[in-house]
C-alpha cells in the first residue's frame, strides 16, 4: 500500500491536479472530506483517495458501492474563478477526462449519458457527484467526486447491479493498475479543466456531444415524478440537457436521470 502511496506522491508532484493527496484506507465519504477540507482552506488541486468508503455517495441520495481493494473512489477539489452558474460544466469535463482515460483499454466503446455517467457497452462503469460551496454569491470551490469501477468482478457486484453496472475488469478480462489510471485521470482532468477555463465551454459542449449517444434520439428524462418524453439535442450553458418535447416546446432539465429510448414502444411506455 505505501508503495501505492509513493509511487502516486512520486508521479503527481507539482501537477495542476494531484500535486497533495490526501489517502484514507477507509472514510465515509471522499467528497465530505474534500467538504471539510475546502472548507479548511486547502488548495487547487488537492485530491482525495479512499481504498473504502463506508456511506459512498451518488447522484439524488443514492449510495455508492464502495467496497476495498478493487476501485477507485476519489474527490477532486477546485476552485474556478467563474460564475456559480458555470459550475456543472465542470462535471462535464470531469465526464470527457474519464472518457478519455478509460478509452485507453476499451477503445470505441466509451459513452457518456447525461447528466455525468461513463457507460461502457451500455452498462455504467463510473459516476461522478459534483458539489459546490459558496462564498457570497461567488463560488468558494467545487468537489468532483469520480468512483470508477476497476477490478470489481461481476459476482463481487451486489445482484441489482449485475445487469446495469460493469467494471474494466469484466469489460477487458484483465486487472488493470489502479495507480496508472489515476494518474491517467488527474492529467486528463488537468487537460479539459484547462480547456474549460482558457478556451470556454463550447469546446468542452462539442467533445461531451460527440461521446454521448443520447443526442439527436427519443428520451425520457425522470425528476422527482415528473417525466418528460422528447428528443435531446444539446446541452445549455448550464450543463443542462436541452430536450424537444413531444408537444414541440424545448426545455432545458436541469437535474434528473435520463434513459435512452430504443423502440417505439419504450417511447410510448416511457421507458
Ligand atoms: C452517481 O453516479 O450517482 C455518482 C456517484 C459518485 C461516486 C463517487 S465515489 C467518490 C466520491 N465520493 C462519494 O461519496 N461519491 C463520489
Amino acid at each position: 500500500m505505501n508503495n501505492y502511496h509513493g509511487l502516486l506522491r512520486q508521479n503527481l508532484a507539482g501537477r495542476p491536479i494531484g500535486h497533495k493527496i490526501y489517502f484514507y484506507e477507509q472514510t465515509g465519504s471522499t467528497n465530505d472530506d474534500a467538504f471539510e477540507l475546502g472548507t479548511a482552506g486547502e488548495p487547487h488541486g488537492t485530491v482525495i483517495l479512499a481504498e473504502r468508503q463506508v456511506t459512498g455517495k451518488g447522484r439524488m441520495n443514492r449510495s455508492w458501492h464502495s467496497p476495498p481493494g478493487a476501485n477507485i473512489y476519489t474527490s477532486i477539489l477546485l476552485r474556478p474563478e467563474f460564475e456559480p452558474a458555470r459550475a456543472p460544466q465542470i462535471s462535464i469535463a470531469a465526464g470527457i477526462a474519464v472518457a478519455e482515460t478509460l478509452h485507453k483499454h476499451c477503445p470505441d466503446t466509451v459513452q457518456l449519458k447525461w447528466p455525468n455517467d461513463v457507460l461502457i457497452a451500455g452498462r455504467k462503469i463510473c459516476g461522478i457527484l459534483s458539489q459546490m460551496k459558496l462564498c457570497a454569491d461567488a463560488i468558494d470551490f467545487v468537489v468532483v467526486g469520480i468512483g470508477i469501477n476497476v477490478n470489481i468482478s461481476r459476482a463481487e457486484l451486489p445482484e441489482e447491479l449485475r445487469e446495469t453496472a460493469t467494471s474494466l475488469l469484466i469489460e477487458t478480462g484483465r486487472e488493470l493498475s489502479r495507480v496508472d489510471l489515476i494518474i491517467c485521470l488527474f492529467e486528463n482532468m488537468a487537460k479539459w479543466y484547462r480547456k474549460l477555463t482558457e478556451d470556454g465551454f463550447d469546446t468542452i459542449r462539442e467533445k461531451w456531444l460527440s461521446l454521448s449517444p443520447m443526442i439527436g434520439g427519443p428520451v425520457a428524462v425522470r425528476f422527482h415524478d415528473e417525466t418528460i418524453l422528447g428528443r435531446a439535442y444539446g446541452l445549455g450553458d448550464d450543463g443542462s440537457l436541452a430536450v424537444v418535447t413531444d408537444a414541440d416546446e424545448t426545455v432545458y432539465v436541469a437535474a434528473g436521470d435520463a434513459t435512452i429510448l430504443k423502440k417505439a414502444k419504450d417511447y410510448a411506455a416511457g421507458h
